[in-house]
């Protein structure tokens, strides 16, 4: 059974009004281009061994302007060497530039959205896969606690937690002196 603090929101029911994003900040392009990248990163996934594609997306406001940039899972035959779609997400911000932690021109995190193919069924209590726990982790050092995440699964299915709610009482930069991303 789902926890019950945590809903699901099918994909069949996406026309409500207000739809369930828009409470996190989102708009209904914000909500659509991170699932169409997440989507489109899965389909890239390289995961010989566990056959398990993942895919991530992670939307960036810089000024006036949104960017949404995507990883995927890329595993290795020695496996714990392998890296998650998420960490892949956000090292290909920061290495591309468009995410600065600690600096002023930096672009800010408004949303984390994961995707894999797992289904959810609500007889058999299936949830959307969420983050492993170091890439909660990971994406603790650039968002802000608030930063949905949003846990899709292959219908389109998802459900949207803040960070903060996945990671609670949380180590971050802030604990070593570092200011960390600009929130
Ligand atoms: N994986 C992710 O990409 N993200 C997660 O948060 C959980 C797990 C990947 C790692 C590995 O390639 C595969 O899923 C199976 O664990």
């Amino acid at each position: 059974m789902a926890p019950p603090n945590v809903e699901i929101y099918l994909s069949s029911t996406q026309c409500q009004h207000p739809a369930p994003y828009q409470a996190f900040g989102l708009t209904y392009e914000n909500f659509h281009s991170l699932h169409t990248a997440a989507n489109e990163a899965k389909s890239r996934a390289y995961c010989p061994y566990s056959k398990f594609r993942v895919g991530a997306a992670l939307l960036i406001s810089k000024n006036s302007d949104v960017e949404v940039i995507a990883g995927c899972n890329v595993e290795n035959a020695a496996y714990p060497v392998g890296t998650c779609a998420e960490r892949v997400a956000f090292g290909n911000a920061v290495a591309n530039g468009i995410l600065k932690p600690g600096q002023q021109d930096g672009g800010i995190v408004k949303a984390v959205a994961v995707i894999t193919d797992v289904e959810v069924d609500m007889e058999k209590g299936t949830m959307p896969a969420s983050p492993c726990g170091m890439c909660r982790q990971f994406i603790r050092e650039f968002c802000d606690l608030n930063v949905p995440i949003i846990m899709f699964d292959k219908n389109g299915n998802y459900a949207i937690m803040r960070l903060e709610e996945l990671l609670p009482l949380s180590f971050g930069p802030e604990n070593l002196g570092v200011p960390g991303p600009s929130r």
